[in-house]
């Protein structure tokens, strides 16, 4: 068949061209236009199936009312590896397509390939297409993991067409497709992993999940920026994202739930990077927590709450003095939160960072998002830059406010107990957050606002 001309449609107003240009000729917006396929290519039709420019034929379709269509929940099966599980909302579901994004060497290939395995031993069929590895280092891995006698169907393969046509010919109920960027459509000219290819290549693979029934998980690249390389419409197209987070260093991993149409969001699975794959942490609550003989100046532990579980993370910040720019930087945590925090700190509490760097960081490589995390962030700080440690077994948690009111977090109680278990015995909280009754070993000082916290912090080391 031979090659239609290429054609490159701006993505902002959908004008084309058949050259790439920087600038789209129609709109005047810069670096919009990718390679599309061209409509001739297509069958004469547009990815929706529409012809272009012709008046629109067929009769109108039926519509019903919500309350007369039945509510079907959908069937999950689990696949076996419960943390992945629990991101997943339950287990994976029919014709669902998930993608899982995250840095190299962070283990997607090892857990999918567990999971693979885990399903195949449940009587299902499995695909995994590896465009990255050859079979044979697939193979020296799964000896690695102690699955060599697996069933799991291996396809190297980075060719959409074939990939494609074997989806259709052996319709598994389950196929992961490591990874997207390595993928490559015929119908385009453009390189796999660029813009083009990655969103051709997923729309393809999303439609003929939903029609085999086959369920589908891409893996996807991470840029150093953070986001999913290729572009963003990936994450719309597909049914649920994964992120794996965590420090390529420590053992700890950490899978998070950043959007699933068949689950609750923000959910995490939690596993540890062993001689033999990835094994789940049920219990993590302290994985976060470094080490100390003695109290440190700069260390505060902040109790936060992913998903459904409290887990307790050391916050970390080193206060010294910068040049003419001083420096704020921070991992894990909102830079601009920082910001906010210092200068929250300065007009409240009067304590000035202004000509200081300032360095926070959530040990471990976990990312925290939660406002909750503001005043362990705060007194951090505030014990670095006075190089006083916070008193043994000292927990905090609340949000703050621009008027450096402390705000209240979600479910205070269970937070409180979770810390008091692993054996901490002072706590700073927001007001409304204070149990009505005693927690057992926990002495609870409640504040309203940042000073009073200073003040408490102050009177206790
Ligand atoms: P991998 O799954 O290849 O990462 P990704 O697909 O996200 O790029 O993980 C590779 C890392 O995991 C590698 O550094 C080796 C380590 N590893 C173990 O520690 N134990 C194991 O059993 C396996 C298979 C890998
Ligand atoms: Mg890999």
């Amino acid at each position: 068949m031979a090659k239609e001309k290429t054609l490159y449609t701006c993505t902002e107003c959908g004008g084309t061209s058949a050259k790439w240009l920087g600038k789209c000729p129609h709109c005047g917006a810069w670096n919009t236009l990718v390679e599309t396929v061209p409509e001739a290519a297509a069958g004469g039709r547009n990815r929706y199936g529409a012809r272009p420019h012709q008046p629109l034929a067929g009769a109108a379709a039926a519509v019903t009312a919500l309350a007369d269509i039945e509510a079907a929940d959908v069937a999950r099966t689990p696949t076996g590896i419960e943390e992945l599980d629990r991101v997943l909302g339950g287990g994976i579901v029919e014709g669902g397509v998930v993608l899982i994004g995250g840095d190299p060497g962070i283990g997607k290939s090892t857990l999918l390939l567990q999971a693979l395995d885990a399903l195949q031993r449940a009587q299902m069929d499995t695909l995994y297409v590896t465009g990255e590895e050859s079979g044979a280092q697939v193979a020296l891995r799964s000896r690695r993991l102690g699955i060599e006698g697996s069933q799991v169907q291996v396809l190297a393969e980075i060719q959409l067409e074939k990939i494609l046509a074997t989806l259709d010919a052996l319709r598994p109920a389950v196929a992961v497709i490591d990874s997207i960027q390595t993928l490559y459509s015929d119908q385009l000219t453009s390189a796999p992993g660029s813009v083009a290819q990655v969103r051709e290549c997923a729309a393809h693979l999303t439609r003929a999940a939903k029609s085999g029934g086959t369920a589908i998980v891409l893996v996807g690249h991470v840029t150093k920026e953070g986001a999913l390389a290729g572009p963003r419409v990936l994450e719309h197209m597909v049914d649920t994202v994964l992120y794996f987070e965590g420090d390529t260093h420590s053992a700890y991993r950490l899978v998070r739930a950043i959007k699933n149409r068949f689950g609750a969001v923000n959910e995490i699975g939690v596993f540890a990077m062993t001689e033999r794959g990835l094994r789940g942490v049920s219990n993590p609550s302290a994985i976060f927590l470094s080490q100390h003989a003695e109290p440190v100046p700069g260390s505060c532990v902040l109790v936060t709450l992913e998903g459904t579980r409290p887990l307790l993370v050391e916050i970390q910040a080193l206060v010294d003095s910068g040049g003419p720019s001083p420096r704020r930087l921070s991992v894990g945590l909102e830079r601009d939160r920082l910001a906010m925090l210092l200068a929250v700190l300065h007009r409240h509490a009067g304590v000035a960072c202004a000509d200081q760097d300032v360095f926070v960081n959530a040990v471990g490589g976990v990312r925290i998002s939660e406002p909750a995390a503001d005043l362990a962030v705060i007194l951090a700080i505030a014990s670095s830059l006075r190089a006083k440690p916070l008193p043994r077994g000292f927990v905090a948690f609340g949000e703050v406010g621009l008027a450096g009111e402390v705000r209240p977090a979600p479910r205070g109680q269970e937070r409180l107990r979770e810390a008091a278990k692993l054996g901490f015995s002072v706590a700073v909280v927001p007001r409304a957050n204070a149990p009505k009754r005693p927690i057992e070993g926990l002495e609870i000082h409640p504040v309203e606002r940042v000073e009073e916290a200073m003040d408490v912090v102050r009177r206790l080391q």
